[in-house]
């Protein structure tokens, strides 16, 4: 299977997927890195090989055009399954209804616990006692779609968002890989 991944940050997902993608029995191999700004997460792609596209919102008149050209950038890679990644933007309807049910996100909350960019941080002001990451089918809502899977870590006394950060993460990451494998390889034989 083909998966284009889109990122915005430093890519430790990303560079995960690439790993398992090694592996022929995982079913799947990332044919396109796609970012809205320059980050460490294109790196991972470009030593591994892979090709990667920016697509920056300032250099667009309006969002839904982003949204047109997200979408002719993934496309040329003619993907099975999107995952988002650390992909910090919202998707619109144009590149949704182009791609439909193809599009996952993990978010390191557990949702609907904790939606949008500041999930660790929210959950530790609220003085959550769990915490973990969710992945999901992407709808135009933020982190609204249904749920794909979700791990739980314990936040424990003296967190911080670093700390706490690094917890989810080393369930998240593991979670990711697991599900998109099993998305990819459920869906049959499939492209190699
Ligand atoms: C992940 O924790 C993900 O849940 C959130 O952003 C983080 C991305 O990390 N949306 P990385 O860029 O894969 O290292």
């Amino acid at each position: 299977a083909r998966l284009v991944v889109l990122v915005s940050g430093t890519g430790s997902n990303l560079a995960a997927l690439l790993e398992a993608c090694q592996d022929p029995a995982y079913g799947a191999r990332v044919v396109g890195v796609v970012a809205d700004k320059d980050c460490a997460g294109l790196e991972h792609a470009r030593s591994a090989g892979v090709e990667t596209t920016v697509v920056a919102l300032r250099d667009y008149p309006a969002r839904g055009h982003w949204d047109v050209a997200l979408a002719e950038a993934v496309g040329v890679h003619d993907p099975d399954l999107i995952v988002c990644a650390g992909f910090m933007r919202l998707l619109g309807a144009a590149f949704l209804e182009r791609f439909p049910a193809m599009v996952v996100n993990t978010h390191p909350s557990l949702l609907p616990d904790f939606p949008g960019a500041h999930a660790v941080r929210d959950a530790l002001a609220a003085g959550a006692r769990r915490a973990g990451a969710t992945l999901f089918w992407v709808d135009e809502g933020v982190d609204t779609g249904q749920h794909i899977a979700q791990v739980e870590v314990p936040v424990l006394p003296g967190d911080d968002e670093e700390s706490l950060t690094a917890r989810i993460k080393a369930a998240e990451t593991p979670q990711l890989i697991e599900q998109v494998g099993l998305l990819v390889r459920s869906a049959g034989p499939g492209r190699p």
